[in-house]
């Protein structure tokens, strides 16, 4: 059992929620004049509102007795010392190590009028002086991860400047990049979230699925003569991205030849013996380190194919925004620190209010693909029940993570989340600026954000249902006012972000990488590993020369049995 369900301020926070059981969002907020201010944290240019959660002022403050009790700023020195927190896998965690560069120093316009920083570390080009020497095993990382960048900006400028020429002469206008998981999902999204800094004349695709209609029609579109494949894989032995690059290399080889492939093929791997054993020149490899866990390494050189789509200057500034977050986790006290506030309501919702599920709901297409992103962070990483010492934790971890961009929610499932009777939690995330600005659009598209929360918060009585039938013109059937009762007290935070560009994107990954190591020192849960997506594999294993005929259905259920069977 974690130490920590036995501590008094656990047993405090238990009290604390049967005193607040009964009380709904609408009285706390007709209570409370005061209480936006009091439960909205402000960092930088960006407000995260607390005040839609279902606590009071007293439940931050008991909340936040867990950091020193389970010790969260001594597992935060352990990380930054390269101990090896992935006790099972024997690994040090250490993606801050990638973005572990002095900022630039600041010039006079990014120095508010009080004096204060207005913008730490931005712009994006910083990769001046490593900050402070990072160990693994008595070695300093920086250098390695410095060469490895200097050799992506290398990469970076020979396709865009056409330096780096195809097979048959021609500079690259297709890039599709092959992984999956933390190899694809990380660069994927934010590929996606920054569509409006995208460079010219060159196209990112990816390819993560074992269905070949992932591959065949990403590659319909495509021409083998100006098309790169990036294979990215940390162990170069994953099933899916394996089959791919065997299915792309034969596409473009069957086209071109099988000398084409030195110019057509890179990977990004820490295998860098398989992928040499693949065929692919050691001089087109990109290294990372066994230390960043596939679904923290978007930071590595797995951030090829996002470099690429965005110009390498401003995958910096992505660097230069996570590193921002980093300093911001590593000082602020508790209560003013964004990742370990979402840290908190994470486990208020889960273990104190049994709310078993986040709807993550980006108000903003470019940051689409979030939630998927987020479910592998945070699924994978605290989806767990055994805790370090082997134990069972002994209370729920993480919720189902889950969600799709507003607007286009509210047209879906969000009829449930008003009016199905289940509580959770909502996430709202929405920019104060618009990256792609069309006019009419994001005045509409904040109403609609907030309109929500909003809504979710207050909810309906049945009077106020039934006055405002009356006062229709002409005067609506009286009948309808039951179906018009919104219970409301569903809880949500809204992060309210400026314009997003990669700067921010850094630092709001990296805010949601260090709520995951938080919840982990809470819930004493190695975040790091995934033993549960190991047994599926296993079985599929078995299974593959069962379905090609190989070998007799053996030793297997009924009903994979009769599956099979059904295939043949
Ligand atoms: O899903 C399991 C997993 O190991 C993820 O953690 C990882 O991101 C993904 O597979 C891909 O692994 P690789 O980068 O080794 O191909």
């Amino acid at each position: 059992m974690t130490p920590l369900l036995s501590s008094p301020a656990w047993k405090n926070l238990e009290r604390h929620a049967r005193d607040l059981h009964d009380r709904h969002l609408r009285d706390l907020f007709g209570t409370d004049p005061l209480r936006f201010q009091r439960l909205s944290v402000r960092w930088n240019d960006w407000l995260l509102d607390l005040s839609k959660q279902r606590i009071t002022p007293e439940t931050l403050p008991l909340l936040a007795e867990l950091w020193n009790t389970a010790d969260v700023p001594g597992w935060i020195a352990r990380m930054r010392a390269g101990d090896p927190l992935n006790h099972t896998e024997g690994r040090a965690v250490l993606h801050m190590a990638l973005r572990n560069f002095s900022p630039p120093p600041q010039s006079p316009a990014a120095i508010s009028p009080q004096g204060g920083q207005k913008h730490l570390g931005r712009p994006g080009v910083f990769l001046g002086q490593a900050s402070s020497p990072i160990n693994v095993d008595g070695r300093d990382v920086m250098p390695d991860v410095r060469a490895v960048l200097d050799k992506m900006r290398g990469f970076c400028d020979a396709i865009h400047s056409g330096h780096w020429r195809s097979a048959t002469g021609e500079p690259i206008s297709d890039i599709v990049s092959i992984g999956i998981g933390g190899s694809d999902l990380g660069p994927r999204m934010a590929t996606q979230a920054l569509a409006a800094h995208h460079v010219p004349h060159l196209r990112v695709h990816y390819v993560a699925n074992l269905d070949g209609a992932d591959l065949a029609t990403t590659l319909a579109g495509l021409a083998p003569r100006t098309t790169l494949f990036i294979i990215a894989s940390k162990t170069f032995t994953t099933q899916e991205t394996m089959q791919n690059a065997v299915s792309a290399r034969a596409w473009l080889t069957t086209a071109l030849g099988e000398t084409a492939v030195s110019r057509h093929f890179v990977a990004i791997s820490t295998a860098l013996d398989r992928v040499a054993a693949f065929g692919i020149d050691p001089d087109n490899a990109f290294a990372f380190w066994d230390w960043v866990g596939g679904r923290f390494s978007v930071w590595s050189a797995i951030g090829l194919p996002l470099a690429l789509a965005i110009g390498f200057e401003k995958f910096t500034a992505l660097l230069a925004g996570a590193r921002a977050m980093d300093e911001h986790f590593f000082s602020a006290p508790p209560l003013e620190n964004l990742p370990a506030l979402l840290a908190f309501i994470e486990l208020w919702n889960t273990d104190f209010l049994g709310l078993q599920t986040r709807a993550l709901l980006p108000y903003s297409e470019s940051l689409g693909l979030l939630p998927r992103y987020l479910q592998q962070l945070e699924m994978e990483s605290l989806g767990k029940q055994t805790d370090r010492d082997g134990q069972p934790v002994g209370c729920p971890t993480q919720p189902i993570v889950w969600g799709e961009p507003g607007t286009n929610g509210q047209h879906a499932f969000y009829q449930l989340l008003h009016q199905g009777g289940r509580a959770l939690s909502c996430e709202f995330i929405a920019c104060r600026e618009a990256d792609f600005p069309l006019a009419g659009h994001h005045a509409k598209l904040l109403a609609n954000c907030f309109a929500q929360s909003a809504a979710l918060m207050q909810g309906k009585t049945a009077a106020e249902a039934s006055a405002e039938l009356a006062a229709a013109v002409p005067p609506a059937p009286t009948f309808l006012a039951p179906y018009k009762v919104f219970p409301g007290n569903q809880s949500s935070t809204t992060l309210l972000l400026p314009k997003l560009d990669p700067h921010t994107l850094g630092a709001l990954i990296a805010m949601y990488e260090h709520k995951v190591f938080t919840l982990g020192v809470l819930w004493n849960l190695n975040a790091f590993d995934q033993w549960g997506v190991e047994y599926g594999k296993q079985i599929a294993n078995s299974l593959l020369p069962m379905i090609e005929g190989k070998t007799p259905v053996t030793n297997i259920d009924s009903s994979t049995a009769g599956l099979i069977a059904a295939c043949k």
